[in-house]
């Protein structure tokens, strides 16, 4: 009898997973490995081991890859301040690459010829993992049950009945639900109508915002090179940062999102999350930057950023653009360095102080008062010059009757009574010198 070829199977220790084990044993004759991936989604991992074995897995191997995740996924999304759709922090999006390459390290290791996940054909994830693995192995087959049988998620529930595959009914959750130590995304049930406010019970890292403590929290974070430190001027290991922060931010209820997303594949869905510490963590990032970096640095890498958060989304963490862009932001973070004080207050945490060596932030530029180094006589000759295009397009085209502002083009009484009209003014040093009398 010739030996089955082995499958890794990216495995959660869910019901789905669970039922795509045995379709792998019985549909596809395959001999599967699951692979349970640590990304601190808060999973018993021996008691999921255990299920795999019980479904007929000949071997499941557990990694972790929580402190991986933070440091090669999680850190440079925070850098590139990743979010999609100005929203969604890519905890779901920024665990799948890596899941993905773990599944292609332990195929090449055990000698399996193909891989597997439990992606349905709707969603983001699939895309993320089939591109990843691709990218990495083209040669690997790539099976997806769930997706090849299209099967809907009550169809496991069958399944895992007529197949003798334990599960606790009652633990069946109405929600589909995706966990990492940067955040919970939460989809299906009630959700699926856009209009329900999405039911206190599908919160697990965060308290509702009315039952917060009625005192703020006072929390510092320190970043280096655009990667957080410290919490409270001690130094933490990422995974016990984050953890900090989620459970400071939890309890304040920071961090919930409730918003409709558009996938990748063209569907528009209703997605509630909730991610304290990235929450916390983006925050914080982004007012160092505004604190630390050029004000055209600054307006470039908002481009850059968006494209990042949008390619993490779109599932080609593997490629060529990422690489790039990595290179740009890692340049960029060089002086993102200092702490930031924020204050966390009934679901909302706003930045109350911060500080760097690299402060970009001069006090006797900014401030009003007598010690002001800034030369404001300066300020006329800049502004004249600044705004010379306009004076000229003002005096040649407007004089012309071409296309006019507004103002400009309102009935000259009204103009003639206050300030004269641009038109009106002779010459750029005549509308100065009005600027001039009227200030
Ligand atoms: N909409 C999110 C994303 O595309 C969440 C996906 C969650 N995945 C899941 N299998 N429940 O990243």
């Amino acid at each position: 009898m010739s030996k089955r070829s082995k499958v890794v199977l990216a495995y959660s220790g869910g019901l789905d997973t669970t039922v795509c084990i045995r379709h792998l044993i019985e549909s596809y004759q395959r001999d599967v490995v699951a692979l349970l991936v640590d990304v601190g989604q808060g999973v018993d991992l021996r008691a999921a081991a255990g299920r795999a074995r019980k479904a007929g897995a000949s071997e499941a191997l557990t990694v972790d890859a929580r402190e991986r995740f933070l440091c090669e996924y999680a850190w440079p999304a925070l850098r590139a301040n990743a979010a999609y759709q100005d929203r969604y922090l890519l905890s779901a999006g920024l665990s799948r690459p890596l899941i993905a390459a773990l599944l292609v390290k332990t195929a090449h290791d055990c000698g399996a010829d193909a891989v597997a996940h439990g992606c349905t054909g709707k969603g983001n994830d699939q895309v993320r993992f089939d591109l990843t693995i691709r990218a990495l192995d083209p040669q690997l087959k790539i099976l997806a049950p769930i997706r090849e049988l299209a099967l809907p998620r009550d169809a496991s529930v069958d399944y895992a009945r007529e197949h003798g595959i334990e599960f606790k009914t009652d633990t069946r959750s109405p929600y589909s639900i995706d966990a990492n130590l940067w955040g919970r995304s939460i989809e299906c049930g009630i959700l699926e109508d856009p209009w329900q406010e999405p039911p206190e019970e599908v919160f697990l890292m965060t308290s509702a915002p009315a039952a917060a403590p009625d005192e703020p929290a006072i929390i510092e974070i320190h970043f280096e090179r655009g990667i957080p430190t410290c919490v409270n001027g001690r130094r933490l290991d990422p995974v016990s940062l984050v953890r900090v922060l989620n459970e400071i931010g939890g309890s304040h209820g920071i961090g919930r999102v409730d918003h409709i997303e558009d996938r990748l594949i063209g569907i528009k869905s209703r997605e509630v999350y909730e991610a304290p510490g990235a929450h916390l963590l983006h925050l914080a990032h982004r007012d160092l930057e505004n604190l630390t970096l050029t004000a055209d640095l600054l307006r470039f890498k908002k481009t850059v950023d968006a494209r990042y958060g949008e390619l993490i989304y779109n599932g080609r963490w593997q490629s060529p653009l990422r690489y790039a862009l990595d290179a740009f932001v890692e340049e960029t973070q060089k002086t993102v360095t200092g702490r930031v004080r924020l204050k966390l207050f009934r679901g909302q945490a706003a930045v109350t102080g911060r500080e760097s060596e690299n402060a970009l932030y001069v006090h006797d530029l900014a401030t009003y008062e007598g010690t002001d180094s800034f030369n404001q006589a300066a300020a006329e000759g800049f502004i004249e010059i600044f705004g010379l295009d306009l004076v000229t397009q003002a005096r040649v085209q407007q004089a012309h009757g071409a296309p006019s502002s507004k103002a400009s083009s309102a009935p000259r009484r009204t103009a003639t009574r206050g300030a004269p009209s641009a038109a009106e003014a002779s010459s750029p040093e005549k509308l100065v010198a009005q600027g001039r009398d009227r200030s």
